[in-house]
């Protein structure tokens, strides 16, 4: 297995069982950026392409609900890679008791931080009273938030919403920030709009609720001893830069991310953390293959990991021809690194990432040591 990351890292690690853990202070560095929690997107295949990408870039689980891990349904979710650190392993829930068997086994498994659901609107999340309608009880989640910091070490963190329904964000939102923040938690991921629970899919409670990010900014006014972190509709590495640039501690990026990764991460280092170089697109992909030959051989599908790489050459020469490629190919059975391979010859390597779409110039951010 490759090293991981974080031995070329000179801050202090921890080991848990036998895999890296990262100190809770470069984790907290590394949510400068970070990749947002995407159910059925950021599995642990996803997440190793996004690695390559960046190597201090924290990356977020999907969602996984406490309950179903607490009934050993949903270990499996806990699979991930150690080179794949600094990770966070994000929770839904409202049961402290639950959440923290489930965050003890997070830790145990080797996150490297515990995050607390309180975003998602979907039915599926409402009915098992999670997600976004915990902005309505802002003392349950503190009671929660108690719980999971009182069974683990690994730092506990909140992502959640600016308010939901007819709630007026202006108020609620510092009142949920004062509560949680009560019992020890430090570090929010506001996603700066609404959700309507009801009327609205979550793919609309993503769009049509509008983004308020100047209440994110009053927050950190407000709370200047709390980390926040900005999250929804950033789309671009260098409005991330704007808002760190503005003061606030951390942006988190979604679709973005996953839709076009190389824009977003491939300068994230040099950029956003003020080390390492740019990553070129084509030899991530190559940097790819024995992850896949390695997967491939365990019995696992091509496409489980292709699904994830059909961004990576968006909006350069190639990019359509690369994900025909890996569309069209692998599903078939006996699919295996040589179709990347093929999909990648067409690529001639001295197109670099800056040729010929060249990303504006951008003055690293300084970083906060
Ligand atoms: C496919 C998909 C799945 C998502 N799943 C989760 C989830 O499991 N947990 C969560 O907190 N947010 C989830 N979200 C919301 C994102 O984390 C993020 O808050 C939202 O997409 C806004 O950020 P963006 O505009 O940068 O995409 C999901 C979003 C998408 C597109």
């Amino acid at each position: 297995m490759d090293k991981p990351f974080c031995n070329k890292q000179t801050d202090k690690m921890v080991v848990s069982r036998s895999e890296f853990k990262f100190a809770p202070n470069r984790v907290c560095k590394a949510s400068r950026l970070s990749v947002a929690p995407m159910m059925d997107w950021t599995d642990r295949h996803c997440r190793y392409l996004h690695r390559m990408l960046s190597r201090e870039t924290l990356l977020y689980t999907e969602m996984v609900p406490a309950p179903a891990l607490v009934r050993g349904d949903a270990v499996h979710l806990l699979d991930h890679s150690p080179e794949e650190h600094p990770t966070a392993l994000q929770l839904g829930g409202s049961d402290p008791s639950e959440l923290a068997a489930a965050a003890r086994l997070g830790e145990m498994a080797g996150y490297d931080e515990i995050n607390l659901n309180v975003g998602c609107p979907s039915d599926r999340v409402q009915s098992g009273r999670f997600g976004a309608v915990l902005m309505k009880t802002p003392e349950l989640v503190a009671e929660c938030a108690l719980a999971m910091r009182e069974a683990v070490s690994v730092e506990v963190t909140v992502k959640c919403r600016i308010g939901v329904d007819t709630q007026e964000p202006q108020e609620t939102l510092p009142e949920f920030l004062s509560q949680v923040s009560a019992v020890g938690v430090e570090r929010f991921v506001i996603h700066a709009r609404k959700a309507w629970l009801e009327g609205l899919s979550p793919k609309e409670n993503r769009n049509i609720p509008s983004l308020d990010y100047s209440l994110v900014r009053a927050m950190k006014r407000l709370f200047p001893g709390l980390h926040l972190s900005v999250n929804g509709g950033i789309t671009e590495l260098e409005k991330a830069k704007a808002f760190l640039d503005s003061g606030l501690d951390g942006v988190m990026i979604g679709r973005a991310a996953y839709h076009t990764p190389a824009d977003i991460l491939a300068a994230a280092d040099p950029l956003i953390f003020g080390c390492g170089a740019r990553r070129d697109p084509v030899q991530v992909a190559t940097d790819m293959l024995p992850y896949i030959e390695r997967h491939v051989s365990d019995g696992g599908k091509l496409s489980q990991i292709t699904r994830h790489m059909l961004g990576l050459f968006a909006g350069r020469p190639g990019a359509r021809q690369w994900r025909r490629v890996l569309s069209k190919g692998a599903h078939r059975p006996g699919a295996g690194p040589e179709l990347v391979q093929r999909a990648l010859r067409q690529f001639d390597t001295t197109i670099g990432f800056n040729d010929p779409i060249a990303p504006v110039e951008l003055v690293p951010s300084p970083v906060p040591r």
